[in-house]
């Protein structure tokens, strides 16, 4: 079985001073965690975090990336740039991209394509709204969204991390119950394992209201093998809980 990994996406929050002492508190209270860790900061901020977890057991992520290499795209930020401040992972399509961007499918699986052939990891986010499950359309869904992945990237699947973060759940403070994130995670588990014979390897994170208090619960469920955690990432005590709960 592969470690966990627990990623925090800070979204637009933060500051200078704010990150500087959450990263303080991270770092200090983390006792050699048993899973992986990461966060995933707004890109000013890259010059600031590197050096702060530098040799450190936290990775550096970004929250999107673009799906060009370089040139005429004003406000994008390409994956050599992140690999010029040490970012490891990019989260690409997550549900607040699609839905406040125009983001879409194809758009989405050429940006990890980009991730990858840069060396960056990406954290693929597919998930449906509340209309699309009460429609019984999840399972619909999110195959589509992960298809389009699999289907630009060939062999290089087994070098993703897939999040699954139902819209509903998301800032919401309604959680996907533990069984209903399995069965998802387990759909996904299978489309991975029908493209490459490397999908156990794939980490399938659960996203949306990840919490202290639930996490322990989610993390015990079979294929559900970290989490991508935003509100709860932005409060030191919390996300070491969280961390704690994937060891
Ligand atoms: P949330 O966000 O934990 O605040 O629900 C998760 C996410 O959007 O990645």
């Amino acid at each position: 079985m592969t470690k966990k990994l627990i990623a925090g996406n800070w979204k637009m929050n933060g500051g200078l001073a704010a990150n500087q002492a959450l990263l303080n508190s991270i770092l200090s209270g983390l006792r050699g965690p048993a899973c992986d860790v990461a966060v995933c900061v707004p890109a000013p901020y890259f010059a600031q975090c590197q050096p702060l977890l530098a040799q450190g057991p936290v990775a550096l992520g970004a929250q999107d990336v673009s799906a060009h290499e370089t040139g005429a795209y004003t406000g994008e930020v390409s994956v050599a740039m992140l690999k010029d401040f040490g970012v490891r992972y990019a989260i690409v399509g997550h549900s607040e991209r699609r839905q406040y961007h125009g983001e879409n499918d194809a758009l989405v699986a050429s940006k990890a394509q980009r991730a990858l052939a840069g060396g960056v990891t990406p954290i693929v986010c597919v998930g449906e709204t509340l209309a699309e499950r009460e429609a019984n359309r999840t399972e619909e869904v999110v195959k589509r969204q992960l298809a389009a992945v699999i289907h630009l990237n060939g062999h290089c699947i087994s070098e993703i991390v897939v999040a699954y973060e139902p819209v509903w759940a998301i800032g919401t403070g309604k959680t996907a119950t533990p069984e209903q994130a399995r069965d998802v995670h387990g759909v996904l588990r299978a489309q991975l394992k029908a493209a490459t014979p490397h999908a156990q390897r794939v980490k399938i994170l659960y996203g949306g209201s990840m919490n202290a208090g639930n996490a322990a619960q989610l993390l015990a469920q079979p294929d559900i093998d970290g989490g991508l955690i935003g509100g709860a990432s932005l409060k030191a005590p919390d996300f070491l809980t969280i961390i704690a709960s994937a060891a």
